[in-house]
């Protein structure tokens, strides 16, 4: 007995004395005295179609290449009995006709001849599949015109990657005009890597365009609509607003491939598709299926921001096309068609139905206006030629629009040459927002914990644009989504969060990525095409921002604010309609670390504080497809006396403790 506890003892006593490497840290919320109001737009959401984002990602349509207008017509679709190394198929054909100018938004069409009864098919592969869900009812439309004296008849058939039929439907087109035709399928079983065959089947030819499939249930079964479950997680942060539609996407690798948002709205069919961006960027995740069909466009957007209480902020081209790629630029006398782009845009957000651009909303089915208050003019813009666009923007924009806030581009970087010059450029302008890019190491993140706390509070607020840290290093493929860089953000964060009367809005970026098409990484949000995951970098998202309250405070060790002192990063706020202190917490050290936090400047606290724990068992701990649950916040109460908590903190951890000031 007595060696037994004599071996215990000798395991426990090491792990004992190593649990607490530091002392305890006495902490001081200042309760009674806010710092800084913190803005309705603190924590945001920064989207763009990187990564099958959008078409094959949030926007819910499961055909690829739909109204045949990829560079190559028929990429996404394969011919099924076809024949077509011969001047007599017996079964048809697909010839694909170009209507030019006659039809300049989506000039293609398939024409679709059937010779005999053994019928022609074409079968869509999706984006990387198609992701349908057993019990679902999937929506089937085409346009199409059949020809004088045709008896075509169409069969629809979903099939499982075994070439299992999952559910079928058909149609029987008539009269000689295009016209949109529909049929509901509903699935028997669930497959993420379905296709779509379609066969024609009779004799005689018809024309097909725009063939599209999708769920029913999209986002509040709009159609033409969204991947509930995808908006769903953006839903859950609360945001404060959503940036749109990017990123390099804004600017195009050349002038030519810019998005263009007048080319966004109005009928889905008319709305012209472009190369995306980030097709080919990258040699080592080549995607040259990747387009941008703008079927989610910037009306969508809207509504989007919309749907979840954030603020709309669109970013637009300013003239200069991506410095990394081709650096083109417009010549400034030939920049008013952008400028014109901008003013237009926010007459389509705001303006009262009567002219143009806000008729069109209407018409969209919005009457009431999107509240547009923000605009940025270029993404990651740079130099003296940037700086002179923007002045061009800058005044024709508060000339008609005084209220509107500008955001300028700070540049890729957050220091040296080039950021330095915009900056002090920005602030001699007192422009109204700068946007700050940082993807950067996790040391880098903890470093400049501290950046904003000697920010001219008087200056231009900072728009913390995009940021993400980076296990590898950037655009690395190697990057993950792990636990080190989401308690390093959250540490950062805490400085985003101290410094609210600079800091006015914060986006993690990019969104969202698919895990089979994915060209940057790290990613906030993962899915496949039936089912999603979020990161650790999520949930460190998601506590700020459902813990937003409305006021800083000082978090104190001693009499200097706590931001890293043994490894602790902190920030607290008050919020006024739940009375309560919220205070954020983080240990980045590898022991366990007891800190005892005083509510400072309050009657009376609760007698319990609620505390969530967001942590991970090591620093290189994901949560991915197969394991979406490795890193969640757990909830928790403990006892607060004498207005102080005292917390024994985990190592590699992050903690938030709301207590009521009563
Ligand atoms: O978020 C991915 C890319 O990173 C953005 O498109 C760009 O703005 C930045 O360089």
């Amino acid at each position: 007995m007595k060696r037994v506890l004599f071996s215990v003892l000798l395991l426990v006593v090491p792990a004992l004395q190593h649990a607490f490497s530091q002392p305890p840290l006495a902490i001081k919320v200042k309760a009674d005295k806010s710092i800084a109001a913190i803005p309705s737009t603190m924590w945001g959401i920064f989207f763009e179609d990187i990564n099958f984002a959008a078409d094959g990602g949030l926007y819910a349509e499961l055909v690829k290449n739909r109204s045949f207008e990829f560079d190559a017509p028929l990429m996404g679709w394969k011919e099924l009995n076809s024949n077509k190394y011969t001047l007599n198929t017996t079964s048809g054909s697909a010839l694909v006709i170009n209507r030019g100018e006659q039809s300049s938004s989506n000039p293609r069409f398939a024409r679709i001849t059937v010779i005999g009864n053994s019928g022609y098919g074409l079968s869509n592969e999706g984006f990387r599949g198609m992701g349908i869900k057993e019990g679902m009812t999937y929506h089937f439309t085409m346009l199409a015109s059949p020809h004088k004296e045709s008896a075509v008849k169409i069969r629809i058939e979903l099939t499982d990657a075994n070439g299992k039929i999952m559910g079928k439907a058909s149609l029987s087109p008539q009269g000689e005009d295009w016209k949109k035709y529909s049929a509901d399928i509903k699935a028997s079983h669930s497959d993420p890597k379905a296709k779509l065959n379609i066969w024609f089947e009779g004799k005689g030819v018809v024309d097909v365009d725009m063939i599209s499939l999708f769920p029913a249930a999209t986002w509040k079964n709009r159609p033409n609509g969204m991947r509930a479950d995808l908006v769903q997680w953006l839903a859950d942060l609360k945001p404060g607003f959503i940036r749109f539609p990017g990123g390099c996407i804004v600017e195009g690798r050349e002038l030519a491939t810019r998005y263009q948002w007048k080319k966004t709205v109005g009928d889905v069919d008319k709305r012209e598709l472009i190369v995306n961006r980030w097709n080919t960027e990258f040699a080592h995740r080549p995607a040259p299926d990747y387009y941008q069909s703008f079927g989610l466009g910037f009306f969508e957007y809207f509504q989007l921001a919309e749907d979840l209480g954030a603020a709309p902020l669109p970013i637009l081209s300013c003239g200069m096309a991506c410095q990394f790629n081709s650096a083109e630029v417009t010549p400034m006398e030939e920049l008013d068609p952008y400028i014109q782009d901008a003013l237009d845009l926010i007459d389509f957000a705001n303006g009262d139905g009567t002219t143009a651009w806000s008729k069109l909303r209407h018409d969209m089915g919005h009457a009431a206006p999107f509240n547009l208050t923000m605009i940025g003019v270029g993404n990651e813009q740079w130099g003296p030629q940037y700086l002179e666009r923007y002045l061009a923007f800058t005044k024709a924009i508060k000339a008609k629009y005084p209220k509107i806030k500008i955001v300028a581009s700070n540049g890729p970087f957050p220091e040296g040459e080039l950021f330095d010059y915009a900056d002090k450029e920005f602030r001699a302008l007192d422009t109204d927002i700068i946007d700050e890019h940082y993807y950067n190491k996790p040391e880098w993140f903890l470093k400049n914990a501290t950046r904003y706390d000697n920010y001219d509070r008087n200056g231009p607020k900072v728009f913390a644009g995009e940021y993400a840290a980076q296990s590898v290093n950037t655009v690395s493929p190697l990057n993950q989504n792990n636990w080190e860089t989401a308690l390093a953000e959250a540490a950062f964060m805490t400085g985003l969060e101290r410094n609210a009367a600079v800091v006015n809005l914060c986006s993690y970026a990019p969104l969202f990525a698919h895990v089979d098409a994915w060209q940057w990484t790290p990613d906030l949000i993962w899915f496949d095409n039936l089912q999603s995951y979020g990161t650790p970098n999520y949930y460190v998202q998601k506590l700020f921002s459902n813990n937003k309250g409305s006021d800083v405070l000082a978090v104190l060790s001693g009499n200097a604010p706590l931001t890293g002192q043994q490894g602790i990063y902190a920030s607290a706020v008050r919020d006024k309609n739940s009375s309560e202190v919220i205070l954020k917490i983080i240990n980045t050290g590898t022991t366990l670390q007891q800190a005892n936090v005083t509510i400072d400047g309050i009657k009376k606290s609760s007698s319990m504080a609620r505390v969530t724990l967001l942590k991970g068992a090591t620093k290189e701990a994901v949560n991915s497809i197969e394991n979406p649950f490795t890193i969640l916040p757990s909830e928790k109460e403990i006892k607060v006396s004498n207005n102080t908590v005292s917390l024994t903190m985990e190592p590699l951890s992050f903690y938030v403790v709301r207590v009521k000031a009563l």
